[in-house]
């Protein structure tokens, strides 16, 4: 991701980033900051780049021109998104945060003084942002701020010890308290069950405290949570069927979008993945889709659905938009909690030397994502006689996939183990491993049965806008 701040202060700009987490992401080239300092623009002689406000009013205006000739250096034709920091934007979130942090380049533009001319912003700004309901004094702090929440959600920015912090704030839960040593400080104790070393009960205890909290002091995400859990309930009533969507939003990736009855719409903004179920029949899915706002349809570039009526209504919501289906097929969850054997040794992460032998070896759903992968940490190899010969691993939506074994190497359990290897990762980060698996696939669907895996009675369909 490369950052470009155009701004009066930019050495404030490349202070502020260049330390801690950041600093350590800039280094290693994970993120890279331009900065841009607007009155190199200016055409007055004295370096001037704000004059009074027509109509009145208190205080100075940067003008036009050199906020609009410092965009226009940066841009090389192509619109790039341009955001323009201001308490008259749309609120920041982690959310927001998320979709940013899919773009290849962003453009902080930062004001000062009452602002900036109108018509420049009219030309050149994608998105106006503010980070909170008060007044400060310029946009550099809000644009490092969006800067630093949007970096950590870029893959190996964050070292895998540190990342799970963003998947309680997803769940719409506020951070539950925590305690380091030592265990008696001015009187208090930190609490018993945290010394307890009963993984349940401390999971309990802090699912309870952040429950509590949220309650307390943020009611808002409170009641998105209530809701979310609601509508995991509905879901769990076929939890095999619906194990992707129940997942999406344990993990904190996707949002409910709709629901009514058995109809819910959950979307993943991340990866662009809506998700579909409804009561079996076509009004139950073109009421659902109907309900669907066209922003967020504009954007979805897969669907998952449990209904294949929803196919149908899609296309003809989206006419002109081609949507395909990709395949049919049924989905497999690991409901249990203990680790799988597994019984071939040699599997490692994959690196960046990985990568050709990645893309060599399968068809992807877009140029980038075997990089996009491998940086996440999200694929496994086996090695044998010393090279790699096979991977699997899990994609972008969290579901477990991508298996491969050479020819020369099957039918030794390599295939299965890279499955349970997979699988135990998971099961390790908290969650329920989930995948799909075509319905032509037959090996993939005995294989499932075998690893104690449970298949989805119904099938579910894989769509794709082209
Ligand atoms: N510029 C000044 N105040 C701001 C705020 N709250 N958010 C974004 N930009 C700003």
């Amino acid at each position: 991701m490369k950052f470009k701040v155009l701004t009066l202060f930019p050495e404030m700009i490349r202070d502020g980033l260049r330390t801690s987490i950041t600093g350590r992401a800039l280094e290693n080239n994970l993120i890279e900051l331009e900065t841009v300092n607007i009155r190199a623009y200016s055409q007055d002689k004295h370096g001037r780049v704000d004059d009074y406000t027509y109509g009145g009013g208190a205080g100075m205006l940067m003008q036009a021109q050199p906020v609009f000739d410092a965009w226009q250096a940066q841009v090389s034709g192509r619109k790039t998104r341009t955001i323009y920091v201001t308490p008259q934007g749309r609120l920041f979130s982690q959310s927001y945060a998320a979709e940013l942090a899919q773009e290849k380049e962003l453009i902080f533009l930062c004001g000062h003084y009452e602002g900036i001319d109108q018509r420049v912003l009219d030309e050149v700004v994608t998105d106006y942002v503010s980070i909170g309901d008060y007044v400060l004094t310029g946009g550099e702090l809000p644009a490092m701020v969006m800067i630093d929440a949007i970096s950590r959600l870029i893959p190996g920015v964050l070292h895998n010890e540190e990342s799970a912090e963003t998947e309680s704030f997803h769940r719409n839960l506020l951070e539950y308290p925590q305690y380091s040593r030592p265990e008696v400080w001015h009187g208090q104790k930190v609490p018993d069950v945290l010394l307890s070393g009963d993984h349940r009960k401390i999971a309990a205890w802090r699912l309870e405290q952040s429950e509590g909290l949220t309650r307390e002091r943020r009611p808002d995400l409170y009641a998105k949570y209530e809701r979310q859990e609601a509508v995991i309930q509905v879901l769990s009533r076929e939890k095999r069927l619906h194990i992707h969507m129940i997942e999406s939003l344990r993990r904190g990736r996707g949002e409910v979008i709709f629901w009514k009855d058995r109809a819910v719409c959950v979307y993943d903004p991340d990866y662009r993945l809506g998700m579909f179920t409804a009561a079996p029949g076509k009004d139950a899915a073109s009421q659902l889709i109907a309900a669907i706002p066209q922003n967020i349809l504009d954007e979805m570039k897969y669907v998952l659905t449990t209904d294949i009526a929803i196919y149908r209504e899609l296309a003809d919501r989206l006419s002109g938009d081609k949507i395909r289906i990709v395949s049919e097929g049924r989905l497999a969850c690991y409901t249990q909690r203990t680790f799988l054997p597994v019984k071939y040794k040699d599997i490692r992460l994959l690196k960046d030397v990985d990568l050709e032998y990645l893309t060599a070896h399968r068809e992807w759903q877009d140029a980038d994502q075997p990089a996009e992968r491998i940086r996440a940490k999200a694929f496994y190899g086996a090695y044998a006689e010393q090279r790699l010969v096979g991977f699997c691993g899990w994609l972008p939506d969290g579901r477990i996939g991508g298996l491969y074994v050479e020819k020369a190497f099957r039918r030794q359990g390599i295939g299965t183990s890279l499955e349970a290897f997979c699988i135990n990762r998971q099961l390790e980060m908290g969650f329920v491993p989930y995948g799909f698996i075509p319905k032509e696939n037959e090996v993939a669907l005995r294989m499932q049965g075998g690893m104690g895996l449970y298949l989805s009675e119904g099938h579910v369909w894989w769509l794709e806008r082209s």
